[in-house]
């Protein structure tokens, strides 16, 4: 694998390039003096408001600034990663690359490592594919139709089907690919008698994206009636975390920018059958509940999401998990209520596309939603309405905008016909910290222990590494601190040697440019063991403490349980806080360890 491409042949590249020509092959431009003009390739634009200096190779929006050079053209506009956009350019403008040897060591072998992991997906990906189309997939085929699914979706969801016996394992065999590292994937699997074989079988493969193109793992369907799994996923490894994936994002992403929203359903059938109604914004997390991070992801491309969760219990209560969130990572949006027992799959097909139309514009808002909800949780009585006014309060209590939480909890006081002093107090109770962020102030200030952390990261890039793992990236709390870290995450990828100050300007993160200014202008430089250890001694440290608080949680829910007199939550319960016990042991047993 070749390390990094050097500077010179970079600018090289960008010199070479006409722009113009490049851009005009997606996009009709016009010359305008110097420039060239058009309408804006990355939002709805009704004038044109896109401009491209050929003289300067530089591109700019006036609508939606999205702007850049040849590069990032085809990084937004094509999701290539900045290797790749390169090397295409290159090509274009028949100049050879050069690679420099790359210098973070550590990071270039995961790097390589993920890059053989990533192409034995691919390979994997395409003998599933030609599979679906060969006789033995006339069964898989046969339900895809059956399930209104064309072939055109097939083909841009790279759907394929996994059939019974060991086929990828021989052909896998055949080419000479690692074994262990198609086992780690959980392509194969260890049988009972020691044998390896497919761990896919029988079902119809749904390869799950990453925003940079590259295949993390499946999610593949049984074709049997009463197959268990129903779906079964790729285990999690270091390219597949479903608390980090999104169903349907490669796909979405694009009109997901131009709309400034998505649609999130909670199945990959209903992801796939909005797609092809049209609605190509839909994402579905993996049958696992929302994350932070997946939010995270979804800010990068919109701030509004429009929630369409199944008609059922269940879908009932994800929405209303999922709502508190969105709110505390600052998105907003509104929700969908399907009719009892639908799901978007079963309402496009009983009633169309008008049906989805209708119930997108008629959605309700985040905050109403949650109002009326809640009122129609209480029962009008005095008991009924001090509880929802509790639920009510908690959910306030994530809300990241005071000043959303002032509204929402006025409005909640009202309805219920509760004392609102009551609930701003216990608002803040539950919250335990003050309402320190306010809608109203643009930079949020970070807190100090983040600061400390952010400052480890500005000083060595590479220990963006620790926030891969999801239960670490949830200890950022600071927007500028996420988006730091998901851009440096997305640079290793692609680059694996960052400029700070350079992504810093580009993500716009003043607050960041400021600490890292006082970092390289004042005169401590520490050694890198040092900050490694640093690193790794403070995210131990507030591991153990976020345990710590998951424990007084639980211990909270289960004396609650027990005055309910609730037994089955109460041994739920009693599980979880085993669980916690047994990972604050293996926090305190791992000083030295990485996690
Ligand atoms: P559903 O059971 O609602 O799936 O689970 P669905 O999309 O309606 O499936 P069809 O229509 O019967 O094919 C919702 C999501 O939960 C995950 C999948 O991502 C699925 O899309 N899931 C479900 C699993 O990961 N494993 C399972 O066994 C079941
Ligand atoms: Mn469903």
């Amino acid at each position: 694998m070749p390390g990094r491409i050097s500077d010179t042949v970079i600018q090289q590249i960008l010199e070479r390039v006409n722009l113009a020509e490049l851009i005009g092959q997606q996009v009709k431009l016009k010359r305008s003096g110097k420039n060239f003009v058009g309408l804006c390739p990355f939002h709805s634009d009704g004038k044109p408001s896109f401009t491209v200096s050929s003289d300067r190779g530089f591109y700019h929006c006036y609508g939606c600034h999205e702007g850049g050079n040849a590069i990032s053209y085809l990084m937004k506009s094509r999701g290539f990663g900045f290797r790749e956009a390169a090397s295409h350019l290159a090509d274009i403008a028949g100049i050879e690359l050069e690679f420099e040897e790359g210098d973070a060591s550590a990071w270039k072998e995961t790097r390589e490592k993920k890059r053989v992991l990533f192409n034995l997906n691919r390979d994997a990906n395409a003998w599933y594919r030609v599979n679906l189309r060969s006789a033995g997939g006339n069964e898989a085929l046969r339900y895809l139709k059956g399930r209104e699914i064309s072939d055109d979706m097939i083909s841009r969801f790279q759907i394929g089907f996994a059939p019974h016996g060991s086929g990828l394992h021989d052909s896998l065999v055949r080419s000479g690919a690692p074994m262990n590292f198609a086992l780690e994937l959980g392509l194969l699997s260890k049988r009972r008698d020691g044998s390896i074989g497919d761990r896919f079988r029988n079902r119809i493969t749904f390869p799950i994206m990453t925003v940079s193109d590259d295949i993390a793992g499946f999610s593949a369907r049984t074709l049997e009636a009463d197959g268990i799994p129903k779906y079964l996923n790729s285990p999690d490894s270091d390219l597949f975390r479903k608390g980090e994936l999104l169903f349907g994002m490669v796909q979405a992403r694009e009109m997901m920018k131009k709309d400034d929203f998505t649609l999130l359903v909670e199945g990959q059938i209903d992801a796939l059958a909005l797609h092809q109604a049209g609605f190509t914004n839909a994402v579905a997390p993996l049958g696992t509940a929302l994350t932070e991070h997946q939010c995270a992801v979804i800010r990068r491309f919109t701030s509004n999401v429009i929630i369409m969760f199944d008609g059922d219990g269940a879908g009932i209560k994800a929405t209303w998990r999922s709502l508190g969130l969105l709110m505390s990572q600052g998105l907003y949006g509104k929700i969908v209520t399907l009719p009892e027992g639908a799901d978007p799959d079963s309402l496009l097909r009983e009633h169309g596309i008008e049906a989805v139309h209708k119930a997108v514009e008629t959605a309700r808002p985040f905050m109403e939603y949650a109002l009326a909800h809640l009122v129609s949780e209480s029962d009008g009585s005095l008991h009924g309405r001090t509880d929802a006014g509790r639920l009510g309060v908690e959910l306030a209590s994530q809300f990241k905008s005071s000043l959303d939480r002032d509204v929402f909890l006025e409005q909640l006081a009202s309805e219920l016909r509760l004392p609102l002093d009551q609930l701003k107090s216990r608002s803040r109770g539950a919250n335990g910290r003050d309402s320190g962020d306010d809608a109203l102030r643009l930079i949020a200030s970070i807190p100090p222990r983040e600061k400390r952390l952010l400052e480890l990261v500005l000083r060595k890039p590479d220990l963006a590494r620790h926030f891969s793992d999801e239960s670490v990236f949830a200890f950022l709390t600071s927007d500028a601190g996420k988006e730091l870290v998901l851009a440096l995450l997305d640079a290793y990828e692609e680059e694996g040697r960052v400029d700070v100050q350079a992504l810093l300007e580009r993500l716009d993160l003043p607050e960041l440019l400021d600490i890292y200014a006082g970092l390289v202008l004042g005169d401590y430089d520490p050694p890198p063991e040092e900050l490694d250890a640093e690193m790794l001694q403070k995210l131990h440290s507030l591991r153990r403490e976020g345990l710590k608080r998951d424990l007084e949680e639980v211990a909270r829910r289960i004396r609650r349980a027990e005055a309910d007199g609730d037994m089955d939550r109460c041994f739920d319960l009693l599980l979880e806080q085993q669980k916690i016990w047994k990972a604050i042991a293996r926090v305190e047993n791992a000083r030295d360890l990485e996690f």
